[in-house]
């Protein structure tokens, strides 16, 4: 017989546990998924995400914008990663400055919040060419997001460069960083519905490439009903109630909750109310679903020339909690922060059983989730987006406004109603900081045939041509016009025709600006079609031709053609048409003025500026010059662009972007209310007006003196009128029902404290460094309107303002109970009544 040494046996059972300490660790250390959630350490989570694109701010706004999101109650922070600003040049890296990927996720991580990393790294997002750099294009044999070989390889290149980045830095969850999930392609399902096979393939790659990557945490795909084991399908859209993943054992995930929309120049503004908003997401939630990420939280600005489309605007606000500048974009931010609370309330219940659907009406319905150590909460939804509705659920009646839904994390007490604000809202002005800039101009040249320029027969298509690295492409031509022309001698003006592919044009005839024609994000394509001054002997034709951001979505959206593809030709002359198309055509890519770097602290002296009575005003393709000290404060700045065309700043050489405001908003704007399917086209604001007025200046570009500011205006301005604004707060509002729920009162009462339940209280913060000079309105009982434009109602307590002038004027901030007796009584017992209250903040 073998004797064993007990030491072998301490041996063997020391292997084993450790092999299970590991094992369980492993477990532990990285992510998961089940039907109910995303896994972390083991334990199903609901989590609330919002979108950050780290380009579209700067470095420096970052930590404020990841805090804020922190503040409103968010776990995770979502981007895109953008290939075009991380390889402009192929091979050539770059992740510095705005594109300082591995810092903003460490800076998530710092937070204590996690991290999605969408890779795509097909983005769409608005965003110049979907996020594909241009070269892209050119690498032969290539065809994008298809089963194409070259692209394969460049897409697999590049994901893997990410990913071994992030993993280099132990960013991934597993490896004990903030990334939680990652996602590849981008809505590729409608997509491979049209593709058919080759997509199917395509997108099977794509999955089993990510998955392959080893990152230890899932891969989503969005929009993609088929996406294949292990990776989760998700939603995207204004509602995503009515999703259901591929597979029972996957979690319902909402990677897109679009809080507004995008503006595209031409365009009004879009706004989604944040009513509509904390419906949808409460919607989402009591039918299972366990991650919403909100689209955008924070939109920013398309700085420089990322702005994609083509047409989409340089502000990518999107009517998001953050807005454009990084300021709190109230009531939305609050009232979400509010929801988001409520939500996590639930989440013991929420993440422990399906939900047990009880019908309350015709358009109501409970949504009952029950845990089995005890927890209970529910959402009670009135759909009805008309009619308020009385429902009895347990042994209570609650009463709902129409198109909401109630919380009650103890299946008892609501602690939330997404359609009762309780947060502030605020109103925002731009202020002017500076507004007598000294300029100076200089005229860049209407084309020229130097150096520079080459010849071809016939038409260039432009991207060909510019390969994108600018927005202007010069064609010209002569034409000669013979002296016996009949309109020489008092006939009718010849006209030109020009039809171009997009996205617009500025004809010049000798010199002469003759007109502009533009296209639209609907309709990219240009026609000119103009009597033009043309004299006999040999003239001058010089089509200056627009990109204004190439395509980011649609089929095949990289072979979409820009510049004059023609015909151009004269109409009207004595042989009647002259087709231009298939002449001698030159061509100089970009204006003088960029080969020369003006925008640039080092180009800007490389040519005679002018200032004083000789300063251009009102002429086209005119550079501008000026220099100015930082204000103070630390309000963000924007430039107000309103008396210019069209054209780009430069703040210390960099590019704030492409502005436009004589692109006058087209649309219907009207009053909306937040009841009701909410889409893009709802609610609008600025018709008739700039679709983009104001530009942000991001306050880190500033030194403290002597910054340059560089405006190339294309089509005529007055730089007289440009100033510097600061954004701040207005007034802020609070405007709640006399029993609104609140979350002190929940507690209370869930906790058995009290049995009556508690006022509600206003609360009114200005932002930091303000104080309430004045109240400009209160009312307790009926008021009507909304913040900036409130009146009293039939219904008012005489003393209303009183409390609030003794209490908050003079202070950052104040909480004031909606407390009758605090207003000089009940002024219309049996009645419902609210506060509106109206502070000013200077
Ligand atoms: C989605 C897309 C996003 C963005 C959005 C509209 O379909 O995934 O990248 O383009 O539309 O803002």
């Amino acid at each position: 017989m073998v004797s064993i040494k007990p030491s072998f046996f301490i041996f063997i059972i020391c292997i084993f546990w450790c092999f299970v300490l590991l094992n369980l660790s492993l477990v532990n250390a990285s992510v998961g998924y089940d039907h109910h959630a995303i896994t972390i350490n083991g334990q199903r989570r609901i989590l609330i995400s919002g979108s950050i694109h780290y380009p579209r701010s700067t470095p420096e706004m970052w930590p404020d914008l990841i805090q804020k999101a922190k503040e409103g109650g968010l776990d995770v922070i979502q981007t895109y990663v953008f290939w075009n600003g991380h390889e402009p040049e192929q091979g050539k890296y770059y992740f510095e400055e705005r594109y300082d990927l591995v810092k903003f996720i460490k800076l998530i991580q710092q937070a204590g919040l996690y991290a999605h990393l969408r890779i795509g790294p097909y983005v769409c997002a608005e965003w110049n060419f979907g996020g594909f750099p241009v070269w892209l294009k050119y690498v032969p044999g290539i065809s994008f997001r298809t089963d194409n070989g070259p692209f394969k390889a460049e897409m697999q290149r590049f994901t893997e460069k990410i990913v071994n980045m992030m993993k280099a830095e132990k960013l991934f969850e597993s490896q004990g960083g903030p990334i939680i999930l990652s996602q590849i392609e981008n809505e590729y399902g409608p997509m491979e519905y049209k593709l058919g096979a080759p997509g199917k393939a395509y997108s099977n790659w794509a999955a089993k490439m990510a998955v392959g990557l080893g990152t230890g945490v899932p891969w989503v795909m969005c929009k993609q009903d088929d996406a294949p084991d292990p990776v989760i399908n998700t939603c995207n859209g204004f509602y995503c109630d009515y999703f259901s993943p591929n597979k029972a054992y996957k979690p319902k995930m909402w990677t897109e909750a679009w809080t507004g929309w995008y503006t595209e120049f031409g365009g009004p503004v879009p706004s989604r109310p944040a009513e509509d908003l904390a419906f949808s997401v409460a919607r989402f939630i009591q039918k299972g679903g366990s991650f919403v990420n909100y689209y955008m939280y924070h939109g920013g600005t398309n700085f420089g020339r990322t702005a994609g489309g083509p047409f989409i605007a340089t502000s990518y606000d999107y009517d998001a909690p953050l807005d454009e500048f990084g300021l709190l974009r109230q009531p939305k931010w609050g009232h979400l922060k509010d929801l988001h609370r409520a939500i996590k309330l639930c989440e013991p219940a929420l993440i422990s059983s399906d939900p047990n659907i009880i019908r309350l009406g015709r358009s109501q319905e409970a949504h009952e989730f029950k845990s089995r150590s005890g927890a209970c909460a529910a959402f009670l939804a009135n759909y009805n987006p008309s009619s308020y509705a009385k429902v009895s659920y347990g042994n209570n009646h609650y009463n709902l406004p129409p198109w909401s839904i109630s919380i009650l994390p103890d299946c008892k007490n609501t602690v939330y109603n997404t359609a009762r604000v309780g947060a502030q809202s605020a109103q925002m002005k731009f202020t002017p900081v500076y507004q007598h800039f000294s300029w100076q101009s200089y005229n860049d040249e209407t084309a020229s045939t130097d150096d520079s320029a080459f010849s071809v027969v016939g038409l260039l298509e432009q991207v060909n041509t510019t390969r994108d690295r600018t927005d202007y492409l010069w064609y010209m031509t002569d034409v000669k016009i013979d002296p016996n022309e009949g309109f020489l001698r008092g006939g009718k003006r010849p006209v030109l025709n020009v039809m171009s592919a997009g996205h617009a044009l500025h004809v010049y005839i000798n010199g002469q600006l003759a007109g502009t024609a533009y296209g639209s994000l609907e309709f990219p394509k240009v026609t000119f079609s103009e009597g033009v001054n043309l004299r006999a002997g040999i003239n001058k034709i010089s089509l200056l031709s627009l990109a204004v951001g190439l395509p980011n979505v649609g089929p095949n959206f990289e072979r979409w053609n820009a510049g004059v593809l023609g015909p151009v030709s004269l109409s009207g002359l004595n042989e009647g048409r002259r087709d231009l198309t298939w002449q001698k055509w030159s061509y100089k890519i970009g204006m003088k003025g960029e080969s020369l770097s003006l925008h640039s602290l080092t180009g800007v002296s490389n040519v005679e500026w002018v200032e004083g009575k000789f300063l251009s005003q009102r002429q086209p393709l005119t550079w501008y010059k000026t220099t100015f000290n930082a204000p103070h404060g630390n309000e963000p700045l924007a430039l107000d662009m309103g008396a210019m065309g069209k054209g780009q700043v430069w703040i210390n050489g960099k590019n704030i972007g492409r502005y436009w405001p004589s692109y006058i908003a087209k649309g219907s704007c009207s009053d909306c209310s937040y009841a009701g399917y909410f889409s893009e086209k709802k609610c609008l604001s600025y018709c008739g007006d700039a679709s983009q007025r104001w530009y942000h200046v991001p306050r880190s570009w500033l030194k403290p003196t002597g910054n340059l500011m560089v405006v190339f205006e294309e089509m005529g301005g007055d730089p007289n009128w440009i100033s510097l604004m600061k954004k701040e707060i207005n007034s802020i509002c609070s405007d709640i029902n006399e029993w609104q729920p609140n979350l002190v009162n929940w507690h209370l009462k869930s906790s058995g404290k009290i049995s009556r339940p508690l006022r509600p209280k206003a609360h009114l913060w200005c932002a930091p460094g303000q104080k309430i000079s004045s109240i400009k309105f209160a009312s307790f009982g009926t008021p009507e309107g909304s913040c900036g434009n409130y009146r009293e109602g039939s219904c008012h307590a005489h003393k209303s303002y009183d409390i609030f002038e003794r209490d908050c004027v003079g202070q950052a901030g104040c909480a004031i109970t909606v407390e009758p007796e605090l207003f000089g009584g009940d002024p219309c017992p049996n009645v419902m009544k609210k506060l509106a209250v109206e502070a000013i903040c200077s």
